[in-house]
């Protein structure tokens, strides 16, 4: 008989094709632990999309698992030390997705630059005057690539070809590589984070990089910094959001209890606290905060209202 797969989630036709005459398929939607161990119990592979996470208990109660399958790439959903002592093989598909991913992160770029929701918005109310806060023009400024990797890579390609200086940190890739990316290597992440205009971060989640961008490197960022956290939309592993949040809500980088750029003082009352002129602010101008926020562009419910743009 041939073995079972289960297949959390729908994949294209093309790869269902290419599955159907090795295996038996079952596709599931089912996103908690309790729900795949119930489909997945005989399986001899499981290929997961993003939930639910692959866990030891998953894995052992699917004693016949030989091979997981990460659908993309990013494997800080499944348990690689309890798929190692357990003999289960785990593979993922680097690169299928970096360039979708890149595309992704300078539309979130331009996007922010150009205050595409404010224009959006205003337009439909056939209000004709400028964005609240301006454009910025990319040509000339500074990309940030925190981790330079497949997508970070790509980043530096779409970098250059909007005239920006590209700059990169990478802390597992050598200098002569990084540039051979395309991208200029400094030394740190704070290197990065105190010269860029616009901070694009693509690392994997792991215990390092998690909340890598807190307080402290949200400190170091220039005023007005455009921040794209890609590298995680379900757990924003990246950015501490709470921190960033009431730093960024201020006015964006150099601490948020510094006066800076038109938005800094924005409805702050007098104890420094954000009052409702800033709350207001925050909910007619998704973009600015956007802009701001690394927190806002890691958020799903962003995508929905980007999506009725054409
Ligand atoms: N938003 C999405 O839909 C989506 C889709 C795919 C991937 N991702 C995320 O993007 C991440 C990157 O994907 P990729 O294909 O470019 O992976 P990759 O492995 O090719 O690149 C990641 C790079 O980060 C570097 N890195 C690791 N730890 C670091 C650290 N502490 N400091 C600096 N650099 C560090 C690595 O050396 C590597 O070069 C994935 O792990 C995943 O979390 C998101």
């Amino acid at each position: 008989m041939k073995p079972l797969v289960v297949i959390a989630g729908a994949i294209h036709p093309d790869g269902m094709k290419q599955l159907e005459p090795e295996a038996r398929v079952i596709v599931t939607d089912q996103v908690t632990e309790e729900g795949m161990i119930e489909v997945a119990r005989e399986a001899e592979g499981i290929l997961f999309r993003i939930r639910p996470d692959c866990t030891r208990a998953l894995m052992t109660a699917c004693s016949r698992l030989k091979v997981i399958g990460r659908h993309g790439v990013g494997l800080d959903t499944v348990d690689l030390k309890a798929a190692t002592d357990l003999g289960i093989a785990v593979v993922h598909a680097p690169g299928s997705n970096s360039d979708s991913v890149a595309e992704h992160a300078l539309m979130l770029i331009l996007a922010c630059a150009k205050q595409t929701l404010d224009v959006d918005r205003m337009t439909r109310k056939a209000e004709w005057r400028r964005p609240p806060k301006g454009n910025m023009e990319l040509k000339g400024k500074t990309l940030g690539i925190v981790g330079v990797g497949n997508i970070g890579r790509r980043m530096a390609r779409l970098g250059h070809a909007l005239g920006m200086r590209v700059i990169g940190y990478d802390k597992y890739v050598p200098d002569e590589e990084v540039r051979a990316r395309g991208a200029e290597p400094l030394p740190d992440l704070y290197s990065v984070l105190s010269e860029a205009d616009v901070v694009t971060c693509h690392t994997p989640h792991t215990p390092e990089t998690h909340h890598m961008i807190d307080g402290k490197a949200v400190a170091k960022m220039k005023d007005g910094v455009i921040f794209v956290n890609t590298a995680g939309l379900r757990r924003q592993p990246a950015a501490e959001p709470a921190q960033c949040r009431r730093q960024l809500a201020h006015g964006g980088g150099h601490g948020g209890d510094r006066t800076r750029d038109g938005h800094a003082g924005d409805g702050r009352d007098a104890a420094g606290a954000p009052g409702r002129k800033a709350a207001r602010a925050r909910q007619s101008r998704p973009l600015a905060q956007a802009r701001a926020s690394p927190v806002m562009l890691g958020k799903l419910w962003f995508w929905p209202k980007l999506a009725h743009l054409r």
